[in-house]
């Protein structure tokens, strides 16, 4: 194990730390759950959520992650023990491994397709079918579904070639999997901080470039005044009262600022874990925090939604933005076929999406990689290459079985249960078994700001308790009617019955690997004890 890894420069600290934050969540997620929730409505519980919870849990992740760092842990196994000193500490750490892991193994896959559909859409692949309808049809045969009607009418006479097999997504996973991986195993400031002071600055001019492409659409069709930007725009900004009393309208609004912000996985402390005990976090922290409300609210809520505005209208928006994905991928498609320049509007949306995409799952790889370098002290390289492998073969059900389940399943319980659980008990140890004092002092030590002292209470009890009221509301209201296969969050009219084998497998896959990471920290851990 040589010299620890640090970031070169603050401003590519910045820039990492902003990549790891924004992603496909500021583009994909946060639309569709502001279309679903209310459009404007969600914006004020969401606000609220941001300072109550959001920035908070950044700066514990950012004191924890400095905290473990300077004392040689870049993964949560070994940072949760430094703040509370018990044996279990360590198996809560576990979350900070297993969660990344199996949000980047879906995720990955994800960015893949945005990948895919940069070439396809510059190509003109799908050129034809400015309909809703074989859009969807085109991504569904790209994602290898079975029992789909590619000759109904309006979809097998548009004159387009749909895929025939899942290998052409398969491909672009694999380039995917193996750039990221190959970023990864040049380490963090030579891999990580190098990628993302070329494609943060990238994807801004990429999403400024579109946003002005989406203000100036104004009403295509004049026949139609309501499907019109202004329309879009009222949708998202507009609030509705009555959404202010709905508390799945707040589980949501929270569930967004802890997946948008990266919180809850391991991901931030490990940045953070690269810094030196005197740099600063606090100021630091809050402005990647600031820079990716700007990528989420200001260009994410511009660009999806009101696009699909204006084109679709507002009644049929709601119903398409149901599905993020379809939104992304089939709705945003159809709208480039019936703008002038749209191959190239379009290639630029899906390359903004794949450089999102990539500074993020880079962040949801390092954990496992400063696992198993500082814990198992494997070089750079072979850290990457069993990260890779581990991914690869984590990917293979989820390319799979999409359609049954799998990356639903996967993003349910890691990308949005997990977070909530790995926040509750970390915020609860830094605050109180840590406690508030060191825990200001991990936090204001080498601070470029005054952080406000009303944060110190915040930090100790409004988080805190806001955080168990959601907890609470999971495990008792969200997850009994999941696990029973009722109509629930996951499945609204409940899981198709031939599929349920699917979910139950990748339930047990997901139980195993956090098993197999338990069993792989004890054995660090009783290694590292006997060479004491
Ligand atoms: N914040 C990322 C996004 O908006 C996704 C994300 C969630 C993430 N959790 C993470 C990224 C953990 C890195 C690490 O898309």
């Amino acid at each position: 194990m040589g010299e620890r890894e640090r970031w070169g420069t603050r401003v590519g600290l910045i820039l990492a730390m902003a990549g790891n934050a924004v992603g496909l969540g500021n583009f994909l997620r946060f639309p569709v759950q502001a279309a679903s929730n209310g459009g404007g409505a969600f914006m004020i519980p969401y606000f609220i959520c941001f300072l109550l919870l959001g920035i908070p849990m950044m700066w514990v992740e950012w004191s924890i992650g400095r905290h473990g760092g300077v004392r040689n842990h870049s993964s949560t196994p070994g940072m949760m023990e430094r703040i509370w000193d018990h044996p279990a500490a360590k198996y809560i750490g576990v979350m900070g491994l297993w969660g990344p892991l199996v949000v980047m193994t879906y995720y990955t896959y994800i960015e893949s397709w945005s990948l895919g559909y940069t070439f396809f859409t510059g190509l003109g692949s799908y050129w034809g079918a400015a309909e809703f309808e074989p859009m969807v049809a085109f991504l569904r045969s790209y994602h290898g579904y079975s029992g789909l009607d590619l000759t109904a009418p309006g979809v097998g006479d548009v004159g387009i070639t749909y895929f025939t097999s899942i290998l052409p997504a398969y491909a672009f996973f694999i380039i995917t999997l193996v750039v990221n991986i190959w970023i990864l195993s040049k380490g963090v400031s030579g891999g990580i901080e190098t990628i993302a002071k070329i494609a943060m600055p990238t994807l801004f001019v990429f999403a400024i470039v579109l946003v002005i492409r989406v203000l100036t659409l104004g009403t295509p069709d004049p026949a139609l005044p309501d499907y019109s930007i202004a329309t879009g725009m009222g949708f998202v900004w507009n609030p509705v009262p009555a959404a202010l009393t709905s508390s799945s309208v707040w589980l949501a609004a929270a569930g967004q600022v802890f997946f948008t912000l990266s919180l809850g996985l391991g991901s931030i402390h490990c940045y953070a874990s690269y810094l030196r005990e005197k740099d600063d976090i606090a100021l630091t922290g809050l402005t990647t925090a600031a820079t990716n409300e700007f990528a989420e609210v200001v260009l994410g809520g511009t660009l999806a939604i009101p696009a699909a505005v204006a084109f679709f209208g507002l009644e049929r928006t709601q119903e398409l933005a149901g599905n993020g994905f379809d939104l992304a991928f089939a709705v945003m498609p159809t709208l480039f076929q019936q703008i002038p320049g749209g191959q190239l509007f379009g290639s630029l949306w899906f390359g903004l999406l794949f450089f999102a995409g990539i500074t993020s799952s880079l962040a949801m790889g390092q954990p496992v990689m400063a696992f198993l370098q500082d814990e198992y002290g494997m070089t750079r390289q072979r850290a990457a290459i069993v990260l890779g492998g581990i991914v690869f073969a984590l990917c293979q059900p989820v390319i799979l079985f999409n359609q049954q389940g799998f990356l639903g399943e996967f993003d349910f319980w890691a990308g949005t249960f997990g977070l909530v659980l790995l926040a509750t008990i970390e915020i609860i140890l830094f605050a109180w078994v840590f406690g508030m004092d060191k825990g200001w002092q991990a936090l204001t030590a080498g601070a470029d700001m005054k952080v406000p002292i009303v944060f110190r209470y915040i930090i100790q009890f409004v988080t805190p308790a806001m955080l168990l009221v959601i907890l609470g509301t999971w495990l008792f209201g969200t997850l009994p009617p999941v696990l029973a296969n009722e109509p629930s969050a996951l499945y609204p009219t409940g899981p198709v019955p031939e599929y349920i084998p699917f979910i139950n497998a990748a339930r047990l896959t997901m139980l195993a690997l956090f098993v197999g990471l338990c069993g792989m920290v004890a054995y660090a851990w009783r290694n590292r004890s006997l060479e004491a």
